[in-house]
């Protein structure tokens, strides 16, 4: 077996891994804002697991079916014998459908801030392809971080599926695509999900599904922090929106406070005015033409996009 345990990557940079710093900092800011990363506790990594099952929420169903179509085509611009890096592989079932069809990769490294996700279905995906080099690493892959030395000589392919790039500022995305670049080498081949802009309906759905599973995603924001910050948030007095921003070409996630209140998070007094939100998500929608500006902007060259109308794959070449 190839898995060593998950690797922590040294952070090149000090990590500022503070929930209750970033929670007061952005409570007491205004507007008031939580980064979104903090969605993912363990209730709220299954909340997005059903999110991503509801009819009204497209990206993932799609994008699974943009690579199952193109894997082999995809397959086919790796170098030979790379090392595929996914940043932010919550669970590698999308990685899998490349691995299967690209058969010279020759490790495969997800980076996930959370060790315990990575964990999980690691085992069976060496059992499936037992030639393959499977070496997890923790870190956060908005900061730099050190790639380890035993893969440092293989050519690398980044993957970046799921349009999680696009809970970033464009600046911020720009960033991250110029120092993964760095970080993945001359000639590097990246692979980026990006959901496409499109009628305001299908995107107001995606995000407002009438199960209200994404409203109990948000609204576990406040769960976490009373649990986490001896917080004293009433879910009753919170309410879920989501909307389209199209200037921005964004979908908002806001939480709302639906009557003027005080609540108390880790011993600080936060005040909230009726109608008074605190701003959890932006996730930006891009058209290829727009997202391959981004890129060409960060440094890449777009190769191939492989796209169903709703959502598109982008191959960039460094
Ligand atoms: C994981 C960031 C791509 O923006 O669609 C889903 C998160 N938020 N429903 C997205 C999310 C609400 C998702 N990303």
């Amino acid at each position: 077996m190839n898995i060593r345990g998950v690797f922590k990557a040294a952070p090149l940079v000090g990590a500022d891994e503070s929930f209750a710093a970033d929670a007061i900092a952005g409570l007491t800011a205004r507007p008031k804002t939580l980064a979104p990363k903090y969605f993912y506790d363990l209730a709220g990594s299954a909340l997005f697991e059903r999110i991503t099952e509801l009819p009204e929420y497209y990206p993932t169903r799609c994008e699974i079916a943009i690579l199952r179509d193109h894997a082999a085509a995809m397959a086919s611009m790796f170098p030979p014998g790379a090392a595929l890096v996914e940043f932010g592989s919550g669970s590698s079932r999308k990685a899998r459908i490349l691995l299967g069809a690209a058969a010279t990769v020759a490790a495969y490294i997800p980076v996930d801030i959370s060790g315990d996700f990575l964990q999980q279905d690691l085992t069976q995906l060496e059992r499936d392809l037992p030639r393959l080099f499977v070496h997890p690493l923790v870190a956060d892959f908005t900061k730099p971080y050190a790639i380890p030395a035993e893969l440092a000589t293989l050519p690398r392919v980044g993957f970046f599926p799921g349009s999680t790039i696009g809970n970033f500022e464009p600046a911020e995305a720009s960033a991250f695509l110029r120092h993964s670049g760095d970080m993945l080498g001359a000639d590097a081949l990246l692979l980026v999900g990006i959901d496409l802009v499109k009628d305001e309906a299908t995107l107001y759905r995606a995000y407002n599904d009438a199960q209200g599973v994404t409203a109990k995603f948000n609204l576990n924001l406040l769960v976490r922090m009373n649990r986490e910050l001896g917080a004293d948030f009433d879910l009753a007095a919170f309410e879920h929106r989501a909307f389209f921003n199209a200037a921005q070409s964004r979908i908002e996630m806001h939480l709302v406070s639906t009557k003027p209140q005080r609540v108390r998070v880790n011993g600080i007094e936060i005040g909230f005015g009726r109608d008074e939100t605190i701003h959890t998500e932006n996730s930006y929608k891009y058209s290829v033409e727009s997202f391959q500006a981004l890129a060409r902007g960060a440094g890449w060259t777009p190769v191939k996009v492989f796209s169903d109308g709703l959502f598109a794959v982008h191959a960039l070449r460094r």
